[in-house]
């Protein structure tokens, strides 16, 4: 269904900023850099593009930076860059391919038109093939400027000046914003394999089973129509701590031409450390070699043991007299029975199930004894039902929709959710919320204004009786605008009935998503931005059902100041993530802002997780965040009581991806009853501490590496801001004593890595 009308959403902005950020390469072997030498003027002159222009007195540039970097913030508009260099024809000599030339002038922001001594070269951004006029419309569809400029020339061409000066005049055009060139480096060189043959290693993830055995297959693709290659293939993986090699192979390869070879490695790797696969292709008779690399994942989660362990929240609020629904999380061999004394009245348990269900009818805190048994022992664990004012007593835990599937969300892959929640075991470590995000809404309301599910979503009734059988919950998503990010229907004058009508289909759990209210509110006053968020408060307090109420407003005014005051559960404080360590390390380390704010029933959103499958449409991939990149996702969320919301295909979850989600320790940070967040304690180079106080007076720590190298460091307990002089010290990750410390310790810590600690009082 093609949603009626498109708003450009802040998901998208943040997505291409990040891609910009990202996109670099390696230049070639051998080639001519043209790093140097550029001259950059603003403006527009067509004389400017012919080789007998002097530009002498034009300013140096850079060409791997953008000019906006280089003294020119304002400049929106024309600009040029030229340069003067000469084309040897020794180049032709240890080419692999002799027939043809490439120019490589990297990215440019955002539309460009280049001449090769006073020759159109090529153009990008241009509607019409032809002419000197950049036009303002949107260019050919895409966004021109996060493309890599790539010219190929046969080596007969009259425009090179072989052997001699030849100039480069690319005339930019920025539409606003930032503007002009930008990595990755320029070169000139001939033709080479390394123009068809490319690594894919992210297209195949790491598998890992029994947290040793590795797998994983090697994408090589070769994109040329004509020629196939032979080359020798090699494989290593690296300890990136010791530098043992785990793993190294060679081989011979033919590369056919338009096929990717899939090259199978498989090695046992016992060290539980940061290590890298590097691979790279010698071809036959080339200098260049290609190479890529990647980060192995590694398990430090132990696997739960056979005897029960209650895991989840250890209190749970809910409103008096509304339907009550709770799953008891447990871990452990099947069959375990669950057995809970003080229940109060009105609530039932299912023995098989662990699942409560009911309506409590009064007020008041209900401490809840619960016994798991199996054959291998028994655990028993107090969970504080309060049936009061609040939900969301400590951070949801769920899955979303919009990560993974973004509009191409269908009823079936929610189901499928659920039931991965059930069979990977996700549920039993707290996960319980299934959330669709956008793309679920009727293009037009019932003749009475009610909105209904399009052909994706026939019926929610079905849909959440499916959800809650499991013991699990159903959220659901809506703009208090006409319209939502994805230009499906908004609630916007809706709002009572919306509540009305999601209540009546079951729904636990709203995200109100501000968008297309940009064109409503009348400035952007604190009173405006308020608005519609307070009017649907007032919807949701009309209906008879507990419902978790996510304010979605990238942080506007503020939101971590006001959002409780709006009566919103969690509210987002940035902008969309996305899966690089540039957007997920950019928006979790600047939460500390919002800290004071978080409190049970209040959390700062810093948007969902990005590790597993993600896509945010049809098309799937495994995240690009390396294994300490997710490791430190997943601590920083959980230190930063942030909501839980896995953003992936929970049909397609490897052993790593469910390491990083079910460790009970690492969770029970998020979960802690008390309701703090962490606070940035300490910060020295690349180097962050966190520290969080949990309800049993402990602290959880997470000493975070932001560089690019790995660190050795003395944590002192004082640099934690923690007064006494001997604590324990307890790995999370790894669920292991590390003993009892005085002052502090030393700890070693990967790039862009952590160490999550828990600290006690030694007594
Ligand atoms: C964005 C929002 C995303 C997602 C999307 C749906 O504004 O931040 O999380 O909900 O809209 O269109």
């Amino acid at each position: 269904m093609k949603p009626p009308v498109k708003i450009k959403s802040p998901f998208i902005l943040s997505l291409l900023l990040i891609s910009f950020l990202f996109s670099c390469s390696q230049p070639r072997q051998g080639n001519i850099l043209l790093t140097d030498g550029w001259k950059f003027q603003p403006g527009d002159n067509p004389s400017f593009s012919s080789p007998l222009f002097n530009d002498s007195s034009w300013e140096d540039i850079s060409p791997l930076d953008l000019w906006d970097a280089q003294g020119h913030a304002d400049l929106d508009g024309y600009a040029w860059y030229r340069i003067h260099v000469n084309i040897p024809s020794s180049l032709k000599t240890h080419a692999y391919f002799k027939d043809s030339l490439i120019i490589f002038l990297g990215k440019i922001d955002d539309r460009d038109q280049t001449w090769l001594n006073g020759k159109p070269l090529g153009q990008n951004g241009k509607t019409v093939s032809a002419g000197t006029k950049f036009p303002d419309d949107i260019p050919n569809g895409g966004e021109t400027w996060a493309v890599s400029r790539k010219y190929m020339l046969a080596a007969d061409d009259l425009r090179i000046n072989w052997d001699g000066e030849n100039v480069i005049a690319i005339r930019v055009f920025d539409r606003g914003g930032l503007g002009g060139m930008y990595g990755p480096a320029p070169y000139i060189s001939m033709r080479d394999v390394g123009d068809y043959v490319t690594f894919n290693l992210r297209k195949e993830p790491f598998m890992i089973s029994r947290q040793v055995n590795y797998k994983k297959i090697i994408v090589l693709n070769n994109a040329s129509t004509k020629d196939d290659f032979d080359g020798v293939l090699s494989v290593e993986v690296i300890n990136q701590e010791n530098d043992r090699v785990i793993f190294s192979e060679t081989t011979t390869t033919h590369l056919k031409a338009g096929k990717a070879l899939r090259h199978s490695i498989s090695f046992i790797n016992v060290d539980t450390a940061n290590c890298l696969l590097q691979c790279s292709f010698k071809p036959e008779k080339s200098k260049n070699i290609i190479t890529a690399n990647v980060g192995a994942p590694y398990i430090l989660t132990p696997p739960p043991p056979a005897s029960p362990r209650i895991n989840g929240p250890r209190v749970y609020g809910t409103r008096p007299g509304h339907p009550f629904l709770y799953r008891i999380p447990v871990t452990g061999e099947r069959p375990v029975s669950i057995d809970v004394k003080g229940l109060p009245e009105g609530l039932k348990i299912d023995d098989n199930t662990g699942i409560i269900t009911g309506k409590i009818l009064r007020k008041g805190d209900y401490p809840v004894r619960i016994t798991a048994r199996n054959a291998a022992g028994t655990d028993t664990a107090t969970l504080l039902i309060r049936a009061g004012n609040t939900l969301a007593l400590t951070p949801p835990m769920g899955w979303n929709s919009w990560n993974v599937w973004g509009l191409s969300v269908d009823a079936d892959k929610v189901k499928a959710a659920a039931d991965a929640f059930l069979s990977t075991g996700l549920a039993d470590h707290g996960w319980s919320y299934i959330n669709i995000d956008d793309g679920w809404e009727a293009p037009h309301r019932t003749p009475d204004g009610a909105i209904t599910g399009n052909e994706k979503f026939p019926d929610f009734k079905d849909l959440s009786g499916y959800v809650h059988s499991k013991g699990l919950k159903l959220g659901i998503y809506s703009s208090p605008g006409p319209y939502t990010c994805g230009g499906y229907l908004g609630s916007y004058q809706h709002e009572f009935q919306d509540a009305k009508t999601w209540a009546g289909w079951g729904i636990d759990y709203i995200k109100y998503d501000w968008c297309s209210y940009g064109k409503i509110a009348k400035d952007n006053s604190l009173e405006e931005l308020q608005k519609p968020y307070l009017l649907m408060r007032k919807a949701l307090d009309t209906v008879n059902r507990d419902i978790v109420y996510s304010l979605c407003q990238y942080g506007m005014g503020h939101v971590w100041e006001w959002g409780a005051t709006v009566g919103g559960n969690l509210w987002r404080t940035t902008g969309d993530i996305t899966d690089t360590w540039n957007s997920m390390s950019g928006i979790g380390f600047r939460q500390n802002t919002a800290s004071p704010y978080a409190s049970p029933g209040h959390w700062n959103d810093p948007d969902m997780l990005v590790v597993g499958w993600v896509g945010w449409g049809p098309h799937i991939r495994p995240t690009r965040l390396t294994p300490d990149e997710q490791y430190t996702h997943i601590s920083l969320w959980s230190l930063l009581s942030a909501p839980l919301l896995i953003g992936c295909d929970l049909t397609r979850m490897d052993d790593f991806t469910m390491s990083l989600l079910t460790n009970d320790e690492v969770l029970a940070v998020d979960q802690d009853p008390l309701g703090k967040q962490a606070d940035k304690v300490y910060v020295k180079g690349n180097i962050q501490y966190w520290t969080k106080p949990l309800a049993d007076g402990s602290w959880a720590a997470g000493i975070f590496n932001l560089g690019e190298g790995k660190e050795k460091i003395n944590v002192m307990f004082s640099d934690l801001k923690l007064k006494g002089n001997s604590y324990e010290v307890r790995d999370l990750w790894r669920q292991k004593n590390l003993g009892t410390f005085h002052k502090g310790m030393e700890l070693k810590i990967p790039s862009h890595g952590v160490v999550l600690l828990k600290i006690t009082r030694g007594v």
